[in-house]
């Protein structure tokens, strides 16, 4: 870990600290958008925010991994990516009514940056815990959810769903939650007996991903209005898609399979249904919904192809990142090295995010 802790930064330890995990979504990509269902398992990296009040009139904002820092007030959003985050936390924290003083705030973080894991959700999580414990706030972890993502949405300028923000807040490290996007309804999920959940990175940077999320949101909006419905989660009657035209059909047929898929899964107890159902759910991501790339499809196809893997997807928005496989107990180590061995033999460079490295 780079860049110090806290007390070395600020000279003086914290007043409060949030801890927010990462997560890895085992089923239901590209619906949250569209008030559907998503199951999400939270895993065990965590991005942790200390903070402490300072003699003001700026925020001092520390991220440790970054290596970088930067002062504020809440007048503006600060310059760095990362920053806007945290800003637009304690943005969204006072227009919820908590009165926020200046703080020094330090960022720690063993979450993976960039490949679909949710580090930007779990910084916002962190930092709304955080402030929670300083301030005595009374907001419970859907509000602190929707105030990240709204974070996330009017001052980091990404359209998202609330998956991300939910998982952090809510899921735990055994159990997948069961999310519906519309009602917040939620439950937790037992993954099939005798499996265990691996996550590699595909070593193709998420070059595309924020206009192709977009383009796709946009697609998804306008497949809902020919339909006359306010969301794809209204459509259950696959017929219904034939009047549109391509490619908003397939679009639209990707949301309703997938969210199918995830109900499916929810019910299901056998790890070769639940595998068989992520093997299709990557299928219709790559051919319908258009969000694969070709070195993730490899991976993934030598994930699929291993005795020891029940099933296996691209997880998080696409254009790149990471799949996910879930595999038999014990093997997971096994399974990486032998598919991660041919993966580099075809020109690639993975690696293994989940377990998380000792
Ligand atoms: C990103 C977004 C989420 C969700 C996924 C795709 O992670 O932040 O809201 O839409 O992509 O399932």
């Amino acid at each position: 870990m780079t860049g110090g802790t806290f007390e070395s930064v600020f000279g003086a330890p914290p007043e409060a600290v949030g801890q927010a995990p990462g997560r890895v979504n085992l089923l239901g990509e590209h619906t949250d958008y569209n008030d559907g269902f998503v199951l999400p398992i939270a895993i065990a990296q965590q991005t942790r925010v200390s903070v402490r009040r300072n003699a003001g009139p700026e925020f001092r904002l520390h991220a440790a991994e970054l290596d970088q820092a930067v002062r504020f007030t809440l007048d503006a959003p600060p310059a760095p990516h990362f920053a806007t985050y945290v800003y637009g936390c304690l943005v969204q924290a006072q227009g919820a009514g908590a009165q926020v003083p200046p703080l020094d705030i330090h960022v720690a973080s063993d979450v993976p940056m960039g490949v679909g894991l949710s580090s930007s959700a779990a910084l916002e999580v962190a930092t709304l815990r955080a402030l929670r414990t300083l301030l005595s706030l009374d907001f419970d972890d859907v509000l602190i959810a929707q105030l990240a993502q709204r974070a996330e949405i009017e001052q980091a300028g990404v359209r998202c769903g609330i998956l991300d923000q939910m998982a952090s807040s809510l899921a735990d490290t055994r159990r997948a939650l069961l999310l519906d996007t519309r009602s917040l309804e939620r439950r937790f999920v037992d993954l099939p007996a005798g499996c265990e959940i691996l996550v590699l990175d595909s070593g193709v940077p998420r070059a595309l991903a924020e206009s192709g999320y977009n383009a796709r949101r946009a697609e998804c909006e306008a497949a809902a209005a020919r339909l006359g419905v306010a969301s794809l989660r209204e459509v259950t009657d696959p017929q219904l898609l034939d009047s549109l035209p391509d490619p908003l059909r397939r679009r639209a047929r990707h949301v309703l399979t997938e969210n199918a898929r995830v109900l499916k899964a929810a019910t299901s107890s056998s790890a070769l249904d639940f595998g068989e159902l992520m093997n299709a759910s990557h299928a219709s991501l790559r051919d319908d919904y258009e969000v694969s790339v070709a070195p993730l499809d490899r991976l993934v196809e030598l994930l699929q192809e291993h005795p020891g893997v029940y099933g296996a997807r691209l997880t998080g928005a696409g254009f790149g990142g990471a799949c996910v496989a879930l595999c038999r107990e014990g093997e997971w180590q096994a399974i990486a090295d032998a598919v991660l061995a041919d993966y580099a033999a075809s020109g690639h460079a993975g690696r293994i995010l989940v377990p998380a490295p000792a």
